[in-house]
């Protein structure tokens, strides 16, 4: 499928000098979404996954139909301040700015094999940042899940040696 008649390109938007590729309307047709999110959970079938992580917050959008599909649990990745029991924190970079990431100490049993979903690849910091989360709590990141990849930011060379999908490139 052409899922990049699906997205919506926004010039300048969060901020100047930004091309924001919008998911929204690949989500809003029904069929387009489906079929990408069939993508991703045949991507995984193979690959003995026990739990899908995914950063807040379009990665909860694209990483829970997954874990339904296949039957198995989902862990929120979020920002600072926003999951109430125990976490650990790592501190990122991203294309526009730095944050916190965080998730809950109890998310993952050690030897878990996780995969990660998110709507999209750029610089690569914010799946750097969850991969080390992951790794922190003793879990095994089989695969890491995109829809969309921005080739032109370079994020792959933060996953060397980890599994890659990415169903669109720009
Ligand atoms: C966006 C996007 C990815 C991340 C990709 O999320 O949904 O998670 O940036 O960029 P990177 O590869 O340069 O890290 P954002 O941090 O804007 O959070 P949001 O989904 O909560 O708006």
């Amino acid at each position: 499928m052409d899922y990049k008649e699906h997205i919506a390109i926004v010039q300048d938007w969060p901020r100047k000098g930004i091309t924001f590729k919008d998911i929204t309307p690949l989500m809003d047709n029904g069929k387009a979404f489906k079929s990408a999110v069939d993508e991703i959970v045949d991507y995984s079938k193979d690959k003995e996954i026990d739990l899908v992580v995914g950063p807040e917050a379009r990665g909860f959008i694209v990483g829970c139909p997954v874990s339904y599909a296949l039957e198995i649990g989902f862990a929120p990745v979020r920002k600072e301040g926003k999951l109430p029991r125990d976490t650990i924190k790592v501190d990122y970079g991203l294309e526009y700015g730095k944050d916190v990431l965080t998730i809950h100490k109890d998310a993952i049993k050690p030897g878990q094999r996780v995969l990660i979903v998110d709507d999209l690849l750029a610089t690569g910091g914010t799946i750097e940042a969850t991969i080390a989360l992951v790794e922190e709590l003793g879990g095994v990141v089989a695969g890491c899940a995109f829809l969309v990849e921005l080739t032109y930011l370079d994020g792959r060379k933060k996953l060397d040696g980890y599994d890659v999908l990415t169903l669109m490139q720009y």
